[in-house]
């Protein structure tokens, strides 16, 4: 077997050294939002190495959310360094070393690499922050949105910057669901990709790639299902118990599909159908539930109303 010419060696190497230069390695993170996601992202992020500016409304939030990742923080140095409470107690010294709050975003994005927003599920609100962002971020900027059901391409093009954004889409409990879904939009450069793909990895998690579509990979999936399951149950083909123990015992799934309904949230599972079926009426898998809906109105929200399909007490 001949070696390849001597010129072409060098001159692919050389592309390879280019390419690897030119992707953005991010080690400063603003996340806006310190809800539910927005503290986990800002948790794992920290906990390995990055800067990380956590921004939210009020300062009121802002030390609801701290206190939150703190105590995340314990209970995954308690599993994490059982062994070793000293160097569990500087692990946290750090994490929180590198986290700090701000309720004003745009005063603090001026240096950094990537802007990741988790905040309420609307695209006018979403945009309206984006457009504003983009005018005081630096040009290197990333921006990512961690939106479960809205489409990235919209968002992007609220800003100037439609190749440097795509979709970062975590899974709850972040610091324990170890995926992330790098959402492509046609705008998407490699570099952001690939700078996506590398910050997921980095803060720990396995990523996948999917392009802008609705649902992604998981949610396009899961909430069909789930649905379908609701369905199931409204014809009377079976109840919502047998249905739940035939997917743990039968599929092996963790939780049945009325817990993970009841767990999610049956007014944010709505949302997410409602949208979905807005965008492609035709699609039988997006057509909305009557049982759903009713539930939704009485206020049955599931877990963290104390009841949705089942009752907690
Ligand atoms: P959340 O309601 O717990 O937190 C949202 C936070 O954003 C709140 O603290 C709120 O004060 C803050 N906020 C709202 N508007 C803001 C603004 N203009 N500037 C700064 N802060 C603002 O919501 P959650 O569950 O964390 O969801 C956030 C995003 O993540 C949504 O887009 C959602 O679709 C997505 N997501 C949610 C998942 C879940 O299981 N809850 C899973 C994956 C993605």
């Amino acid at each position: 077997v001949r070696s390849p010419p001597r010129h072409f060696v060098r001159a692919a190497s050389s592309d390879a050294a280019t390419a690897a230069a030119k992707k953005l390695i991010i080690k400063h993170v603003t996340i806006i939002g310190g809800g539910l996601m927005g503290a986990g992202i800002a948790q794992v992020a920290a906990a390995s190495g990055h800067a990380v500016v956590l921004v939210d409304q009020s300062n009121e939030i802002l030390k609801k959310s701290t206190k939150g990742i703190e105590e995340s923080l314990k209970r995954v140095t308690k599993k994490k360094f059982a062994d070793k409470p000293e160097a569990g107690a500087e692990f946290i010294e750090k994490t929180l070393k590198n986290l700090t709050t701000s309720t004003d975003a745009a005063s603090v994005v001026h240096s950094t690499d990537l802007v990741i927003e988790a905040i309420v599920e609307n695209m006018e609100v979403k945009n309206e922050l984006f457009k504003t962002l983009d005018k005081f971020a630096p040009e290197h900027t990333i921006f990512a949105s961690n939106t479960s059901s809205l489409q990235i391409t919209k968002m992007a093009n609220s800003t100037t910057r439609q190749d440097r954004f795509g979709g970062l889409h975590f899974f709850n409990p972040v610091p324990m669901m170890k995926l992330v879904e790098v959402i492509r939009t046609p705008m998407t450069s490699q570099k952001t990709f690939e700078s996506l793909v590398d910050f997921s990895k980095a803060v720990g998690k396995s990523p996948v790639s999917c392009k802008d579509t609705p649902g992604f990979i998981v949610n396009r999936l899961l909430v069909p299902y789930m649905m379908e399951a609701v369905r199931l149950f409204e014809r009377g083909d079976a109840s919502k118990e047998d249905i739940d123990v035939a997917m743990k015992l039968g599929a092996g799934y963790p939780m049945g599909p009325f817990e993970l309904l009841d767990y999610v949230g049956l007014d944010t599972s709505k949302y997410i159908i409602d949208g979905w079926h807005s965008l492609e009426p035709n699609n039988p898998l997006f057509a909305p539930s009557p049982l759903l809906n009713k539930l939704v109105e009485e206020k049955k929200l599931g877990k963290k109303t104390g009841e949705g399909f089942y009752k907690y007490k």
